[in-house]
């Protein structure tokens, strides 16, 4: 451990959100900053979710959800939108062939199956498959996914099943994650939650910075986790 300069050891943090939510901002205003194609933001931002996502599992959280693509992201152009699958596409080979590369991180994906290419949802089973029996922090990666779609998803399942009426714990159950979310980090100066889980939010703390996600670094997580540490948090008691 280095004697000037930050410490780098997990435990630097006493306290840490065991569910962690990250909206990846701030792709397109990057790109155009440039002068480059919205499509080159969100490509740089893929290889800050693969970092983020490590440094998540060097530190120990226990869960961290990305929000990569919402149930509304289907409005934009074609070409974007081929570009996001194309990431995603690469990302499930990449883990693939180099499974080791991850480290000790399961991955899970969230969201609507139904839009989506089969063999995106081939890989993306693969990709669960393959890191189920891992120990490390689970990244939830949210594709096609929208909170208020999740929460009716849940209650027709319950109906389904022949519930007359439901529970907070029945709908809990039924959610991709029923693991409240302790802090949500949005960077790119936006301060909303965009139908990200909705559910799991109910008592979040929010952490808001003007760094474009393009730019996040390690460090920009290190001080959202800084400020949460001092959170007091109560829980509406
Ligand atoms: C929002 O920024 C970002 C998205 C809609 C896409 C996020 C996806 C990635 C970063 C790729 C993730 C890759 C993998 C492999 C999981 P925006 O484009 O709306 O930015 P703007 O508000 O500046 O226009």
């Amino acid at each position: 451990m280095a004697i000037f300069g930050r410490k780098s050891s997990p435990a630097e943090f006493s306290v840490l959100p065991r569910h962690l939510g990250i909206i990846m901002d701030g792709n397109g205003r990057w790109a155009k900053k440039r002068g480059l194609p919205r499509t080159a933001g969100h490509k740089v931002g893929a290889d800050v979710f693969k970092k983020i996502s490590k440094e998540c599992g060097r530190l120990g959280i226990e869960e961290v959800t990305f929000y990569a693509f919402s149930t509304e992201n289907w409005k934009r152009p074609k070409e974007e939108i081929e570009t996001l699958m194309r990431l995603f596409y690469d990302y499930l080979i990449e883990a693939k062939n180099d499974l080791q590369a991850s480290g000790d991180i399961r991955v899970r994906f969230i969201g609507e199956k139904e839009g989506m290419h089969p063999k995106l949802l081939e890989l993306m089973r693969d990709a669960e498959q393959e890191t189920a029996s891992r120990t490390g922090t689970l990244v939830n990666v949210a594709v096609n996914y929208g909170g208020r779609q999740e929460i009716a998803d849940a209650v027709n399942s319950l109906i389904a099943a022949g519930k007359k009426s439901v529970t907070p714990e029945d709908i809990s159950a039924k959610l991709f994650t029923s693991a409240d979310c302790d802090l949500i980090i949005r960077p790119s100066g936006e301060q909303r939650l965009s139908n990200f889980l909705l559910w799991q939010s109910a008592y979040s703390e929010f952490w808001y910075s003007d760094v474009l996600w393009p730019d996040f670094t390690e460090k920009d997580l290190h001080a959202a986790l800084s400020d949460f540490e001092k959170r007091n948090r109560r829980f509406g008691g």
